[in-house]
């Protein structure tokens, strides 16, 4: 909504897919899955704005842990700090902080995954991990699209140039 840039090509995408047939109602998991704006702008929401923003601490086993070369004394909570790791400039580039969902599909396939594992941190992973982590990316599937089929969505947090006439259908 912020990026009315990205909003007025994911609209597209949208209705490019209604119009050939790709996207059903309601659009399907698989057919959202092949959406490849639609997937940039859900992991560019997901690693600019991690909808978890506490800090999931761990607490590290009596013996003592090595992480990232240093060592670390059994007892001490530790924390990934989404806020941050989404923010990553040597995994997302020099304008990490920038919502542009395009990285997605520019990265090559190695980069793509380096760079989904670390948006994907979101959720946490292992042993902890978020248990609904693929009902929140069904669901992140299917809102934009179905939303996008009743109402035009606008920002009142910050300037918006977007004209009604070219997003609707
Ligand atoms: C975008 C949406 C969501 C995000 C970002 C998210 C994030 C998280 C995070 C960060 C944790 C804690 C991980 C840790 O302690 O290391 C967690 C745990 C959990 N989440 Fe989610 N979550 C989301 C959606 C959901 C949904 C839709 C469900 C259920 C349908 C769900 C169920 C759970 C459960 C059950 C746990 C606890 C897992 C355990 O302790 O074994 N989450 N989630």
């Amino acid at each position: 909504m912020s990026t009315p840039r990205a909003y007025r090509a994911l609209q597209a995408e949208i209705n490019a897919g209604i119009a050939s047939g790709a996207i059903s109602t309601p659009i399907s998991n698989a057919e959202a899955n092949e959406l490849p704006y639609l997937q940039g702008v859900i992991l560019e929401g997901l690693r600019l704005h991690p909808p978890f923003t506490g800090l999931p601490f761990k607490v590290v086993p009596p013996e003592g842990d090595v992480m990232d070369g240093r060592r670390v004394p059994g007892g001490t909570l530790v924390a990934p700090n989404f806020a941050a790791t989404g923010r990553h400039r040597e995994v997302f580039g020099e304008d990490a902080d920038v919502f542009r969902p395009e990285r997605w599909i520019e990265a090559e396939p190695g980069r793509r995954m380096e760079m989904r594992r670390v948006a994907e941190m979101v959720f946490g992973y292992g042993r902890w991990g978020c248990a609904g982590k693929m009902i929140a990316f069904l669901e992140l599937n299917k809102v934009f699209v179905e939303v996008s089929l009743s109402f035009v969505l606008v920002s009142f947090s910050g300037p918006l140039s977007l004209r009604l006439s070219e997003v609707r259908r």
